[in-house]
């Protein structure tokens, strides 16, 4: 694996899931594969979760790795070409890059969309220049448009909490329990249902990206369960990410029988109205997940990426309840990272 950026990147997802399970078991069985090789994490915007998850997969693989925070302690970096640099930023990227990467040999990037450029945040500029400048497999660590280390982290525990929501249920047939007894990974189809997944927007005091959605649509996408988005108009996800996936306007009819109910802000993608890109288009607080909206679901649960503004995105009552998901979603950042990590040391080192 050269670069973990889209669904596509890690191959057949049952396969993965199965990685994922065999590295959960024993996070040190490939302790030998990062011997002598280092790991850098760049990152230009915040993190709690992506910044010790990706750093104890490394860990757990054997790696060194090393930490830049772009805005604290580094030169200010210059990312766009063809600029006079005569205001704060003291360093171009296009240098930066060769340089870093001479001393490593993987490098994880995060960098979040401006979203005051369409374009440029969708052409994901600053991750490219990474992958065509570092001559390293580079990974996604939340860039402009995506989120991959979280949507996988995301199948695996809707995967996880699928499996013991049907052994609980005795929805299970012969054959998946088998499986089940022999440990290994069980397609969704052979349970007697297909989850039923929502990806549902809901109101924010900012404007926020649509990496953690667009991810998140794409990997639901090619997962085997029914996906459907729901949000106000105008919040439309680029069809890049959201596909052919079921959209459904009214939030209460598109949660009703709900297995997973994924809550999330996002701004204006500026699908249909290009000049909106990037605007907060609504703060309607009718969406904010409550006990009501999970009323109508089949004992969903919930689930978030964290960080999460309680009160706006969902209430105490709800994140806090036995059906919140939102602990297990950051553990299993550790593992969906852990088997990029791996296949990147497998297969290019
Ligand atoms: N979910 C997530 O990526 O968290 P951080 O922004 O804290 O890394």
């Amino acid at each position: 694996m050269r670069t973990f950026i889209n669904v596509e990147d890690i191959g057949d997802l049952n396969l993965a899931l199965a990685e994922a399970q065999e590295i959960k078991n024993d996070r040190f069985k490939y302790q030998h594969l990062g011997k002598n090789k280092t790991l850098l994490m760049i990152f230009f915007n915040n993190s709690l979760r992506t910044r010790l998850s990706t750093q104890k997969a490394a860990m757990n693989l054997g790696m060194n790795v090393i930490v830049l925070d772009v805005n604290a302690g580094a030169w200010k970096l210059e990312t766009e070409r063809g600029v006079i640099m005569d205001g704060d930023k003291s360093e171009h990227l296009l240098e930066a890059i060769p340089v870093m990467a001479s001393y490593c040999d993987i490098i994880g990037v995060r960098s979040f969309a401006g979203l005051t450029d369409r374009e440029y945040d969708y052409a994901e500029t600053v991750l490219n220049q990474f992958i065509r400048y570092s001559g390293k497999p580079v990974f996604a660590m939340e860039t402009a448009t995506v989120h991959p280390l979280q949507a996988f982290a995301d199948l695996i525990t809707i995967n996880e909490e699928w499996r013991m929501k049907n052994e609980e249920c005795g929805m299970m047939d012969e054959e998946s329990t088998a499986a089940a007894n022999s440990s290994s990974i069980i397609p969704h189809s052979s349970f007697k249902k297909r989850p039923k997944v929502v990806l549902t927007w809901a109101p924010h005091c900012r404007a926020l990206p649509q990496a953690v959605p667009n991810s998140f649509a794409q990997w639901m996408n090619a997962a085997d369960v029914d996906f459907v988005i729901t949000h106000p108009e105008g919040y439309e996800l680029d069809p890049k990410f959201a596909g052919g996936a079921r959209v459904e306007y009214n939030q209460m009819k598109a949660l009703e029988n709900a297995d997973f109910v994924y809550a999330k802000n996002w701004s204006c993608p500026g699908v249909t109205c290009p000049d909106d890109y990037g605007k907060i288009l609504s703060k309607d607080m009718s969406w904010t997940i409550d006990s009501a909206h999970m009323a109508v679901t089949d004992k969903g649960k919930f689930m978030h990426c964290l960080p999460v503004r309680r009160g706006l995105i969902v209430t105490d009552d709800v994140i806090e309840g036995p059906d919140s998901l939102v602990i297990p979603e950051a553990a299993n950042r550790e593992i969906s990272c852990s088997v990029v990590l791996k296949r990147m040391l497998e297969s290019n080192l």
